[in-house]
């Protein structure tokens, strides 16, 4: 593949007043940081507007779109504006999205609640209008639970998020085989009928759900639970609302093969690439915060170095035992006991 100079980028760059191109190589991986895109890298990171970036992209070259994007809430990444302008430049971004993605490709949004003067939008029932009026195909709405969050006083505080996975056409990638999970009980057998007797679950595992919420181990045992990355979690940058590598690699693994794109048009600091990455694709990514994307570059390297602090998928999450002082009452509410004795 042709790898375009640095001379050729560094004019646009100019023009433009954006970043000026790094390119390295790290493992065999080719790495370029700049502002646009250009053909023949191993990893791309923009720092640029989503749209300004896009418009110089090629068309059906992502095999997965996965973003998480602005919610629209006043984040310190964000000017909120009224939902519907919000929505309209949202689907500007998408119907981008939707030309660079192939034929056999998918699309995956990771979106929460907007709110307005404490009344709920939810953000998935928006976007799935949108995607379906541009030709999409909704194959699961993923439920991404996590046990903490804002604790919130006039509604029940919101511990899940979706994520909306669409396919562009009807014949796309899915390797189920890839993202298994253990079965409870693999030793089930056929009671009656033609297969009695025969082993009755799938020997690879079985489908993880559409549910990803999780008390234990995530590849190993049923269920799927991501933590969300609060303070503790190894991957914390200083970015607000960044979401942890595990979620992405889950959707890297089933809806792309080796070599494909992987293309995240918020990527913040980067943890869709490094999702990728370790999974072998080929990952883009944009972000018009520099101070993000000089995190996300810093991430592919230590990633690329296999240095990056990261949750690995297989470990389990902690659970108190109920013996830490953290989870025993303070004795001073010892009037009240019995609201946390249950
Ligand atoms: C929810 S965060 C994504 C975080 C990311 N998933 C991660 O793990 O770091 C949304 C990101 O969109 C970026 N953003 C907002 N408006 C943008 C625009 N017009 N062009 C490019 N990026 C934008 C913000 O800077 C922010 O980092």
């Amino acid at each position: 593949m042709r790898r375009r100079g640095v001379g050729e980028f560094a004019r646009k760059s100019d023009e433009a007043n954006l970043v000026g191109p790094q390119i390295i190589a790290l493992n065999g991986k080719w790495v370029l940081y700049g502002s646009y895109y250009l053909e023949g890298y191993d990893v791309v990171i923009a720092h640029n507007d989503v749209l300004q970036f896009l418009k110089g992209f090629p068309e059906s070259i992502a095999t997965l779109v996965v973003t998480s994007p602005p919610y629209n809430i006043g984040k310190l990444y964000e000017r909120r504006v009224e939902l519907e302008k919000y929505l309209n430049w949202q689907k500007e971004v998408i119907r981008e999205c939707v030309r660079i993605t192939k034929p056999e490709g998918s699309i995956c949004w990771e979106v929460g609640n907007y709110v307005e003067n404490g009344e709920v939008y939810p953000l998935d029932v928006f976007f799935y209008d949108i995607f379906k009026d541009l030709g999409l195909k909704l194959r699961s709405r993923i439920i991404w639970r996590f046990g903490h969050g804002l604790h919130a006083r006039m509604r029940f505080s919101g511990r899940y998020e979706n994520i909306l996975w669409f396919t562009m056409s009807d014949d796309y990638i899915f390797n189920l085989d890839e993202v298994r999970t253990p079965q409870k009980y693999p030793g089930k057998r056929a009671y009656k009928g033609p297969s009695k007797g025969k082993p009755t679950c799938h020997p690879k595992g079985k489908n993880p759900s559409d549910v990803w919420d999780i008390l234990l181990r995530d590849w190993e045992n049923e269920i799927w639970d991501i933590p969300n990355v609060k303070c503790n979690h190894p991957e914390k940058t200083l970015h607000p609302s960044q979401f942890p590598i595990e979620l992405v690699e889950r959707l890297v693994l089933a809806l792309t093969n080796e070599g494909d794109v992987v293309f995240d048009p918020f990527v913040g600091v980067g943890s869709s690439l490094v999702a990728g990455l370790l999974h072998n694709r080929r990952v883009i990514g944009v972000d018009k915060e520099k101070l993000y994307t000089d995190i996300a570059y810093q991430r592919v390297i230590d990633a690329l170095r296999g240095v990056l602090k990261r949750r690995p998928m297989e470990r389990p999450i902690y659970k108190p035992s109920g013996r830490e002082k953290v989870a025993r009452p303070p004795p001073e509410w010892i009037h009240i006991r019995k609201v946390h004795e249950y």
